[in-house]
C-alpha cells in the first residue's frame, strides 16, 4: 500500500538518537534546549516551547491564554478533532466558523458576520485556533484584523503547515499576528520527532506559563520561591496545576537532524504537489489552490462528479492508501452530544463529502506517483 503520507528517516537521524542513548541524558538534558533554539532560528519567533505533541501544545496554548471554565472558543469543523478538543480540555466551550470552499481554510467573511453576532449577543470568544488547512496559510492579516480590536487571542495551529509561509511571505510559527502558533512532528507531518509538538510565541509572559504547563506547574526560579524558602538551592516550587508535556531529548535529537531538512522536505513535496496539479488537469477533479507558501502537508483533490466512497474503495483496492481529511469536528458523535447537528456547517460538510486525500511524502517516488495517478484516472472512468 503506497501510503497516504511518510517520515523520511536516514542514517544520519538514527545515528543522532543512538548518540543520545550511548552519552546523554534521556530527557532534560542539553538537546530539547537546542533543538528550541534551532526552531526559534528557522522561524524566527522569540520563544519555542517545545512539547511531546502537536495536541499538548493546542492545550497549553488555550490555558497560556486564560481559556477557562465560562468562555468558547473558537475553531472550523474541517480539522483533526485536536483542534477543538484543547478548549474542552480547559473546561470552555466550543464553537466553529465555516470553512471557505476554495482556500478549505475559515472563511473570513464568516467569521466577520459571527463575531458581530457574538458581539451583539455578549458572547465574544476568548480564544480562536485558526487551522492551515493542508499546510496552506489562513489569511492571517484579515483574521487579526478582525480579532485584535475585539481583544480575541489568535492561536494558530499549523501543525500542517511547518516549514510553510503566510500569504506575505512571513514564517509560519513566526506569529506575526497571532499569540502562539502550534505544530505538530508527527510522523506523517513536514517533520517528525516521532510524537512531538511546539509552542511558539514572541511573549515573555506566555512563554513562561508554557513552561510550567510543560513541565508539572513547577518552577525552579528563585524570584518565585515561597517566603523563608529563597535560598534553598534544592527547592522547587507548584504554582500552577501543569501536566508533564516534556519533549525528552532522544525526540528532540531526531528533531534537530530534521530540522536541518526541513526545505528540502517542504520542496520535495511542492514538486510533487505541482505534477499532481499538471497531471489531474484534464480529469473531473477539483485541485488544491496551487499555493507557492503551503507547506504542503496533503493534497486533496474533490470529486464533484463521482462517488467519493466508491473512488476511494476503487483505490485502496489497487493498493494507494488514500485517506480522508477530514469528517466535519461537528459530525463526530462526542460533538453532537453536544447539540451540533447536520447542516450547521455546510461548506465544511459538503466539501468532507467530496474530499479525497491522495499520497503525498517527501519520499514519495515517480513511479508510485505515476500509479496514484493512473489509478485515480481507472476509478474515475
Ligand atoms: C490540524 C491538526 N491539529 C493538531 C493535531 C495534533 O497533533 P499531534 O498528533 O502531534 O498531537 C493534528 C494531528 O494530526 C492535526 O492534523
Amino acid at each position: 500500500m503506497i501510503p497516504y503520507g511518510k517520515h523520511s528517516v536516514s542514517d544520519e537521524d538514527v545515528e543522532a538518537v543512538v548518540h543520545v542513548l550511548k552519552n546523554e541524558f534521556l530527557t532534560q538534558g542539553k538537546q530539547v534546549p537546542a533543538f528550541e533554539r534551532a526552531l526559534c532560528d528557522y522561524t524566527g519567533a522569540g520563544y519555542a516551547v517545545a512539547c511531546n505533541s502537536g495536541t499538548s501544545g493546542l492545550h497549553m496554548a488555550c490555558l497560556a491564554a486564560g481559556v477557562g471554565a465560562g468562555d468558547v472558543v473558537w475553531t472550523v469543523p474541517n480539522s483533526f478533532a485536536a483542534s477543538a478538543n484543547a478548549a474542552l480540555y480547559c473546561g470552555a466551550a466550543v464553537d466553529f466558523v465555516d470553512i471557505d470552499p476554495v482556500t478549505r481554510n475559515l472563511c473570513v467573511s464568516a467569521l466577520s458576520n459571527k463575531l458581530n453576532d457574538a458581539t451583539a449577543a455578549g458572547r465574544l470568544p476568548k480564544a480562536i485556533v485558526v487551522v492551515h488547512f493542508a499546510g496552506s496559510s489562513c489569511d492571517m492579516r484579515a483574521i487579526a484584523a478582525l480579532t485584535a480590536p475585539l481583544g480575541i487571542t489568535l492561536i494558530e495551529d499549523a501543525a500542517h503547515a511547518f516549514g510553510g509561509k503566510d500569504k506575505l511571505g512571513n514564517r509560519v510559527g513566526a506569529c506575526t499576528y497571532s499569540a502562539m502558533v502550534v505544530s505538530s512532528f508527527h510522523p506523517v507531518k513536514s517533520i517528525t520527532t516521532a510524537e512531538g509538538g511546539v509552542v511558539f510565541t514572541n511573549d515573555g509572559t506566555l512563554a513562561e506559563k508554557l513552561r510550567l504547563f510543560a513541565s508539572h506547574g513547577i518552577t525552579k526560579q528563585q524570584a518565585k520561591m515561597p517566603v523563608g524558602h529563597e535560598h534553598e538551592s534544592w527547592f522547587y516550587a507548584q504554582i500552577d496545576l501543569g501536566f508533564n508535556y516534556r519533549l525528552s531529548d532522544l525526540h528532540a535529537a531526531l528533531g534537530l537532524v530534521q530540522l536541518a531538512k526541513l526545505d528540502a522536505f517542504v520542496g520535495a513535496r511542492f514538486e510533487k504537489a505541482k505534477y499532481y496539479n499538471e497531471a489531474l488537469a484534464a480529469l473531473p477533479v477539483t485541485r488544491p489552490l496551487m499555493d507557492e507558501n503551503s507547506a504542503w502537508h496533503l493534497y486533496v483533490i474533490e470529486l464533484p462528479e463521482h462517488d467519493r466512497t466508491q473512488v476511494f474503495k476503487a483505490l485502496r483496492e489497487k493498493g494507494i492508501g488514500v485517506n480522508v481529511h477530514y469528517i466535519p469536528i461537528h459530525l463526530h458523535p462526542y460533538y453532537q452530544g453536544m447539540g451540533f447537528a447536520k447542516g450547521d456547517f455546510p461548506n465544511s460538510e459538503t466539501y468532507y463529502q467530496k474530499a479525497i486525500t491522495l499520497p503525498l511524502y517527501p519520499d514519495l517516488s515517480a513511479d508510485n506517483q505515476g500509479k496514484v495517478i493512473n489509478s485515480l484516472k481507472e476509478a474515475l472512468m
